[in-house]
């Protein structure tokens, strides 16, 4: 057991940190600056791709922004990352714009630990490319754990179409609220990609922090697609309009008409509408953070409960 003053000496810290969140949870704002304005984006911004890194907006800012998270409890700005317009994509009436990070920095561990958590955490990622899941230069990783200040729901993608089912774990998701529409980002090899942009229907199940084990156990159907509904972990049912099956226990279901979709790097890059928003329960949900935005709110004696 390695000393608690040694460990940060010689460890990274971890990348994602899974968190049980209560929602509405106001914890961190975002916001997007740009020639001298400024707009609250918290709930209308997303990950659109990893690899290049872009981030997706309703709002248009300009060719160059920087996107900044703050601490809602302290209004300490937690990181910042610099934004490039490398385009837009319309949805029906909707126009969505997609930002290329460029650069990035956080202010949650103090020099020289931010500095010596990074070079340990690129370190291990460079070392681990072959098995690494993320497919990204550590730089972008770093910058995605930024975005990641603010916590991502994890949920679970039903597909049901003909001869094709499947549930497999997502977290690059989000609102887009100006426009109305919902992001989800889909590395294109998921085996039901293709599906997805034939029926045009998904249906998303919020996860209580309980069924973290199976959420991430659930992740090998992003490469087969499921069997047999009546084999999961858990019971199903169908969904409100589109008879979808949905985690029977989720505290919360939206179902989602696929308007758009479109490759970004190697993903899939998908925009819905909300036909159906079942706000069943209350309670707290999986949600990923950044490991070193747990790192900062421990040390103020605020930690997030871990999943
Ligand atoms: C909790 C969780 C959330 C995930 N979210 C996404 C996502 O939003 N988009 C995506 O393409 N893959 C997502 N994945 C899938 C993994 O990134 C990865 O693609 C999958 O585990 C297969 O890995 P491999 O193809 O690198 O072997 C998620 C996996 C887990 C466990």
């Amino acid at each position: 057991m390695l000393k608690d003053w040694i460990r940060p000496l010689v460890r990274p810290l971890p990348q994602w940190s899974p968190v049980a969140i209560t929602p509405p949870s106001r914890v961190i704002t975002a916001t997007l600056r740009w020639n001298g304005k400024s707009t609250d984006v918290t709930t209308d911004h997303t990950v659109a791709s990893l690899n290049p890194l872009v981030i997706a907006t309703s709002l248009d800012a300009g060719d160059h922004a920087l996107l900044e998270y703050s601490d809602n409890a302290t209004g300490k700005t937690l990181g910042v990352l610099q934004l490039t317009k490398t385009g837009s994509t319309a949805a029906g009436t909707a126009s969505i714009m997609l930002y290329h990070v460029t650069a990035g920095e956080h202010r949650c561990l103090a020099w020289p630990r931010r500095s010596w958590n990074a070079w340990l955490q690129n370190r291990s990622m460079l070392k681990n490319r072959a098995s690494n899941h993320l497919n990204m230069e550590p730089a972008a990783a770093q910058q995605l754990m930024i975005a990641y200040l603010y916590p991502r729901p994890v949920i679970l993608v039903s597909v049901d179409a003909p001869g094709h089912q499947n549930i497999f774990p997502m977290d690059l998701i989000g609102p887009l609220d100006r426009s109305g529409l919902f992001s989800l980002a889909l590395r294109s090899t998921n085996v039901s990609q293709s599906v997805m942009r034939e029926v045009r229907k998904v249906a998303l199940s919020t996860i209580p922090a309980s069924m973290k084990t199976i959420v991430y156990k659930l992740a090998e159907h992003h490469k087969q697609p499921l069997q047999d509904w009546s084999a999961l972990p858990f019971t199903v049912r169908p969904s409100r309009e589109f008879g979808i099956p949905v985690v029977a226990q989720a505290p919360r279901v939206r179902e989602l008409t696929i308007v758009h979709s479109q490759e970004i790097g190697i993903h899939t890059f998908f925009l819905g509408r909300v036909s159906s928003d079942e706000n069943v329960a209350k309670g707290d949900q999986l949600h990923h953070t950044a490991g070193f935005h747990q790192a900062y709110r421990r040390k103020r004696a605020v930690p997030f409960t871990e999943a």
